[in-house]
């Protein structure tokens, strides 16, 4: 059960990025491209889903994922959530696909279109979302389908602690806590380790299914 002191906590991280994101929605999408890297790399990866797959993206941002999610999932019914106005204002002027549902919200703050999801997807997300790892991983664990897949992209570390420390003025957790918790209660079927601008920071590719 999440105690009081846990929501408010997650309540003040939240407001925290939704600050950020208020000076950086408008330049998201020219400047991303730099840094967060693999993201079409892992969708292109997702195996093959059942028909008319459920998909959510939590922090979903801009929207891009999603788009490219419908490419790959014509018939998918496809959510994305994002706690930040701005960033889900800027989906909204990026997308014009009926089909694909957005919604404000803080990911465990509210109820979903659906219970469960044949495929989750966080993207550069469980880095951001504050140090409550354990809830973040139950809370997906329930909310995906027994044969669901859970694709994440996110940085892992890197050994420079300057720019660790960097990172986390930017609300960006670097200390690869979420992967080991991941591998614990999920059979990852693909991780692959990329390092970023010769060694300066390495992200993770995964997709995995519930254990
Ligand atoms: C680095 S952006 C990634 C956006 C998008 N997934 C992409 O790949 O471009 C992280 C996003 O996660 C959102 N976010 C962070 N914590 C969240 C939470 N607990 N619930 C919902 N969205 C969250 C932020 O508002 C932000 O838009």
């Amino acid at each position: 059960m999440t105690k009081v002191s846990e929501i408010s906590c997650a309540e003040d991280h939240a407001k925290n990025v939704a600050q950020y994101y208020r000076l950086h929605a408008p330049i998201y999408d020219v400047t991303r491209w730099s840094f967060l890297f693999g993201r079409k790399t892992l969708i292109d990866q997702i195996p093959s889903l059942t028909a008319q797959p459920n998909i959510l993206e939590v922090g979903c941002g801009t929207g891009k994922n999603l788009i490219y999610l419908k490419q790959r999932f014509p018939d998918a019914d496809i959510t994305g959530i994002d706690l930040s106005t701005d960033m889900i204002g800027k989906a909204q002027k990026n997308i014009t696909t009926p089909s694909i549902n957005l919604k404000k919200m803080r990911y465990g703050s509210g109820k979903l279109k659906e219970e469960t999801y044949d495929l989750i997807l966080l993207s550069y997300t469980l880095t951001m979302m504050g140090a409550e790892y354990s809830h973040i991983v139950s809370r997906i664990k329930n909310n995906l389908n027994a044969n669901g897949y859970l694709a994440v992209v996110d940085f892992h570390t890197s050994p420079f602690s300057w720019f660790r420390k960097w990172m986390n003025v930017n609300h960006v957790d670097f200390s690869g806590d979420w992967y080991s918790l991941l591998e614990e209660n999920f059979s990852l079927t693909h991780a692959k380790f990329e390092n970023a601008y010769f060694g300066l920071w390495n992200y993770v590719l995964l997709i995995s299914t519930k254990k």
